[in-house]
């Protein structure tokens, strides 16, 4: 095989950077346009955080995953135009007896089994939306909507090896074989990323934003991967992602590495760009004061995407590091959402009608007292800062703690805010993480990898 570069396949991304556009036009226009439709079915919401009672149309998350899904169906024959010309050709070398190039079989089982998971997570949200369906029953869902991914992944022999960080060799050795026990991690990963930008949420904007710069920051990093000019060419730290060499990807020799890797990250840029369209269009209307909810069609299906492109273009651990403040969001959750402290149907931040500032919200121990390990737990996150409890004077028992969730943090450690700056602390925390997840991927990597 030639060691050239590959030639950047730019007419298919030209034509996803005009689906991009036309999918932010189209939210833009079609999310008020169909406002008064989803109020008429009833997908209504009060904005909780607000005096008035005028109904929201909420769900309309739907309107951006359709609008989404289409668009990437309609995308599909640039995503292989360059294979449709040479396979048409190759009637006429099979004819004449020449080398003929096969159609991207596999790519294009990529490519659907990735929009399956994605109409799963429609479906999935749009039915929560409707029926509010319980924690457990909806958590094995994403799990069943990974599985075309995992084998679409097995069938290339993705890697499950995990390159043991330096100064833990002496331990584990040099690679970890985790086999199945990877795929695990990854269909877990489905869930984690719908779920946790679901239940970072409640106050205008959230949502949508967080979708908006996590795509923003995989947008980023896939660009770096691409066969810029020699000129304008980023020289990446050397280090190893699923047994591929980046560092010095630029370098010849490095070329035939370098093909899978851009190809993969073209496909995570066709799935990324249009979200990014359709995020920033529901935005505008999704921002303070809010006229439109995402439901939770929205969360479910930009997690979804997230969860695609981190595991079919082979870069889940740094989708992970982009997912920072969900994990955060996610752990201080747990004894919430595992039953260990009462959890009210919203977590959302207590609205003062007089000051129109946010306050943290409360958790009562009303008829349930808190067991030990509760009472640990709360004392923990208390002594670190993240919840203020209220204890009964004589016996200490604690009674009530302040909800367990980023915002209610915000609130705690800044004071009480107005609902679009709580949004924009929200916002800097993401930027500030992808920053850090910047660093850490390319800058600390080198200290604990070696090439
Ligand atoms: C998740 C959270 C819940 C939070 C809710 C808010 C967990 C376990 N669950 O529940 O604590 O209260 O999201 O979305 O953490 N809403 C607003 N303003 C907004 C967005 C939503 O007031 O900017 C309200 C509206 O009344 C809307 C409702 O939240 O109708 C939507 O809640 P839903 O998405 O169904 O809640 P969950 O995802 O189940
Ligand atoms: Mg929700």
């Amino acid at each position: 095989r030639p060691l050239v570069d590959p030639a950047p396949p730019l007419p298919a991304l030209h034509a996803s950077l005009g689906f991009s556009l036309l999918a932010l036009l189209a939210s833009l226009y079609l999310i008020p346009a169909l406002g008064q439709t989803f109020i008429r079915a009833n997908l209504k919401g009060r904005d909780l955080l607000k005096t008035y009672d005028t109904p929201i149309p909420e769900s309309q998350g739907l309107i951006c995953a359709s609008i989404y899904i289409i668009l990437l169906i309609l995308f599909i024959p640039y995503a292989f135009s360059e294979s449709i010309t040479t396979h048409y050709d190759s009637a006429r070398r099979a004819r004449e007896g020449l080398v003929v190039d096969e159609f991207p079989h596999h790519q294009l089982a990529v490519y659907l089994s990735s929009l399956l998971s994605l109409l799963m997570a429609t479906m999935l949200g749009f039915l929560d939306d409707v029926f509010d369906i319980r924690w457990r029953h909806k958590l094995p869902i994403p799990i069943i909507a990974s599985i075309p991914l995992l084998i679409v992944y097995y069938s290339e022999r993705g890697a499950t090896d995990v390159v043991v960080p330096l100064p833990l060799r002496w331990l584990l050795g040099t690679m970890l074989h985790l086999g199945p026990l990877y795929y695990v991690y990854m269909s877990l990963l489905s869930t984690f990323c719908t779920n946790s930008i679901n239940i970072l949420a409640g106050i205008n904007g959230s949502e949508v934003s967080q979708a908006v710069i996590i795509a923003s920051s995989i947008i980023l990093n896939d660009l770096l991967f691409l066969p810029w000019p020699v000129g304008f060419r980023i020289p990446l730290p050397l280090h190893v992602t699923d047994g591929v060499k980046v560092g010095g990807m630029w370098s010849a020799g490095m070329a035939y590495g370098s093909r899978i890797l851009v190809a993969r990250h073209l496909f995570s840029l066709y799935l990324m760009l249009p979200l990014l369209g359709v995020c920033l269009g529901f935005m505008y209307h999704n921002w303070y004061p809010a006229r439109a909810f995402p439901g939770d069609t929205l969360c479910y299906v930009a997690g979804m995407a997230f969860a695609v492109v981190g595991i079919q273009a082979h870069y889940s651990k740094t989708l992970l590091l982009f997912f920072l403040p969900q994990i955060f969001n996610f752990v201080l959750s747990c004894p919430q959402l595992f039953g260990l402290v009462p959890c009210p149907r919203h977590r959302v931040p207590r609205y003062d009608a007089e000051t129109q500032l946010l306050h943290p919200s409360k958790a009562e121990f009303k008829d349930k007292r808190p067991s030990k390990l509760a009472t640990l737990v709360l004392r923990v996150f208390s002594g670190l800062g993240l919840v203020e409890l209220v204890a009964d004077q004589k016996t200490g028992e604690i009674e009530s703690s302040t909800n367990l969730t980023i915002l209610n943090v915000f609130l705690l450690r800044l004071g009480p805010m107005r609902e679009d700056s709580l949004t924009r602390v929200l916002i800097a925390t993401q930027v500030c993480s992808s920053l850090l997840a910047f660093f850490i991927r390319y800058g600390l990597a080198g200290l604990v990898y070696d090439g």
